[in-house]
């Protein structure tokens, strides 16, 4: 695992752009895995900054996002669909059909999953999946407990999933209680993993991540430690507890 260490949620947003940017400069067409929150906003600003300095065209891109809350129209300003497309989708050249988003409206969304998942397989795999990473330790939305062999599944959010999400909803009660959600085995398959971790909320799932040596469905990040090819990008607030406790063992990765 590579850790990147930088100062703050700018250079953050900027190192993470780069990187995704490069990727595509390098070979015209994939599949990106993407999501959504407050970490990866400042990426996708940067993304549409870069792209668009160095001519880069997302006509080839195809994208699958990670998940969508049940029972919010694609239309709801606060769904995932709205996000994507105010965040990232209007403002680069990607087609409409390119573009992956469970749909938490589905009458049957047991077949949704599935659908989803046949999806994915078409394309054969996700070569790059970004990633944020709840308080919790969640991936995508698989909270705690969660099967590392789950595919694209229905997921009952925490209490304290709904409660940091409610920032982007009216009231608590408005957050949707239940999410589509790529299972932790269909995170696992794509071939490299990119996750962005900001502020000091994030400490607690870094320190589980980097210091700690067990792999928990507990802790659903904790997985990661079992993927090949996974690149945290992490500010000085993210990895404070890494940096008090276990600097020397990630002295390597830490300082660059
Ligand atoms: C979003 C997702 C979640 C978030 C996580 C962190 O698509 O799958 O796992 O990445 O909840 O959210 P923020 O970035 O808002 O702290």
């Amino acid at each position: 695992m590579k850790v990147i260490r930088v100062r703050d949620y700018s250079e953050l947003s900027q190192r993470a752009a780069t990187y995704f940017i490069n990727k595509l400069t390098q070979s015209h067409f994939g599949v990106w895995g993407l999501a959504t929150g407050g970490t990866p906003k400042g990426m996708y600003k940067e993304l549409i900054i870069q792209a668009e300095e160095k001519g880069v065209s997302f006509q080839n891109l195809h994208t699958v996002n990670l998940d969508e809350y049940v029972g919010l129209q694609p239309n709801d300003p606060t769904s995932y669909h709205s996000y994507m497309q105010e965040h990232l989708f209007q403002a680069i050249d990607i087609p409409s059909e390119n573009i992956h988003i469970p749909n938490g409206m589905a009458s049957d969304l047991e077949k949704e999953c599935d659908r989803y998942e046949e999806m994915i397989k078409g394309l054969e795999k996700i070569d790059i999946q970004l990633l944020g990473v709840g308080e919790n330790g969640h991936i995508g939305f698989n909270e705690p407990g969660t099967s590392f062999d789950s595919r694209t599944h229905v997921i009952q959010l925490e209490s304290s999933t709904r409660e940091a999400n409610a920032r982007y909803f009216d009231r608590l009660g408005d957050v949707p209680t239940h999410a589509i959600t790529m299972g932790i085995q269909t995170i696992m398959e794509a071939s490299e993993v990119v996750l962005l971790a900001s502020g000091k909320n994030k400490a607690k799932s870094l320190h589980a991540l980097l210091c700690e040596k067990e792999v928990t469905e507990d802790i659903p990040a904790t997985i990661l430690k079992k993927h090949p090819h996974v690149t945290v990008i992490a500010d000085e607030e993210a990895l404070s507890l890494v940096l008090l406790t276990c600097e020397r063992e990630n002295e390597q990765v830490l300082k660059f």
